[in-house]
This record gives structure tokens, C-alpha cells and sequence, in this order.
């Protein structure tokens, strides 16, 4: 089953979306297979925005997240890794589209709140970047008489 890596970087969880970004994922169906609250370690950022490290904003960006906590999350579910590009919303949270969470809750480029992997590949490269096998837990959701 096809799953995506998402994070709520440091001016998300300090803005407490946290709840509000795992809601979104939740209410549209996908599966939560991974969670926690983490320091990143400079090296940790650097591998995770790699692509980006000639470009002039990766020092500031490595900065502002290793800054404070994150929230690493992976989700599961058909078609997820383009659905969670769409529920997050365009780079720029003031062109993202309202409804998406950058653009309701976004104003800044630098400060957009969340990532989420761009395409398959890098979605299987980010998700063992930042988890262990074992912090990973394969379930399905339930429709038993206990759920109510
Ligand atoms: P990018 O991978 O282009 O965007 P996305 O997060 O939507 O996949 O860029 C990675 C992050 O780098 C982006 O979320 C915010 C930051 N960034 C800037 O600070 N300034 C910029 O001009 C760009 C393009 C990105």
C-alpha cells in the first residue's frame, strides 16, 4: 500500500495545528502508520532537503528546522503521496488554494507549516530517512462491533 511522509515543522506545532493537520488526513481516509514529536539534528535536516542545497535559502531552512520540535508523521492509503501534496497546499501559502492547509492557515514561503513528499521515490526515501522499520505499525482500520 502505497504511503507518504508528512511533517508539521517547528511554526506548526508551535501554532498547535498539530491536532488540526492529523484531523485532515484522518477525515479523508488515510491511515496513520507513524507518529511522533521530535529534535531534528542538523544532519537529519540536511539529508531531508539535500535537493535543495545549492539553493539560497537551505541554510536559513536547515536553521528554522532544527529550531524546535516537529512532528513526523507517515500516512497510508491509496493514491496518498498526490492526495496529501493537494491537502497541503502550493509552497507559497498566500497562492496555495483556500481549503488547503498552507493556504488557510499559511502566509509565509519560509513559514508554510507542513511538508509533504513531492512523489513516490522520495516518499520511500524520506519515510526511512526519518523512521525506523519497527516505529512503523501496519494496521487496518477496524468495522467491528467495538467501534462505535
Ligand atoms: P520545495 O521542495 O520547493 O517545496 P514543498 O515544501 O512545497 O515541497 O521547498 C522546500 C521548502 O523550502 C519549502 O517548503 C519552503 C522552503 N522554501 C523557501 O524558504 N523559499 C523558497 O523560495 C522555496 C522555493 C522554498
Amino acid at each position: 500500500m502505497e504511503r507518504t511522509f508528512v511533517m508539521v515543522k517547528p511554526d506548526g506545532v508551535q501554532r498547535n495545528l498539530v491536532g488540526e493537520v492529523i484531523r485532515r488526513f484522518e477525515s479523508k481516509g488515510f491511515t496513520l502508520v507513524g507518529l511522533k514529536l521530535m529534535s531534528v539534528s542538523r544532519e537529519l535536516a540536511e539529508q531531508h532537503y539535500d535537493v535543495h542545497r545549492e539553493r539560497p535559502f537551505f541554510a536559513g531552512l536547515v536553521e528554522f528546522i532544527t529550531s524546535s520540535p516537529v512532528v513526523a508523521t507517515v500516512w497510508e492509503g491509496e493514491g496518498v503521496v498526490a492526495s496529501a501534496r493537494k491537502i497541503i497546499g502550493a509552497t507559497n501559502p498566500l497562492t496555495a488554494e483556500l481549503g488547503t492547509i498552507r493556504g488557510d492557515y499559511g502566509v509565509s514561503i519560509g513559514r508554510n507549516l507542513i511538508h509533504g513528499s513531492d512523489a513516490i521515490e522520495t516518499a520511500q526515501r524520506e519515510i526511512s530517512l526519518w523512521f525506523k522499520d519497527e516505529e512503523l505499525v501496519s494496521w487496518k482500520p477496524s468495522l467491528t462491533s467495538w467501534l462505535y
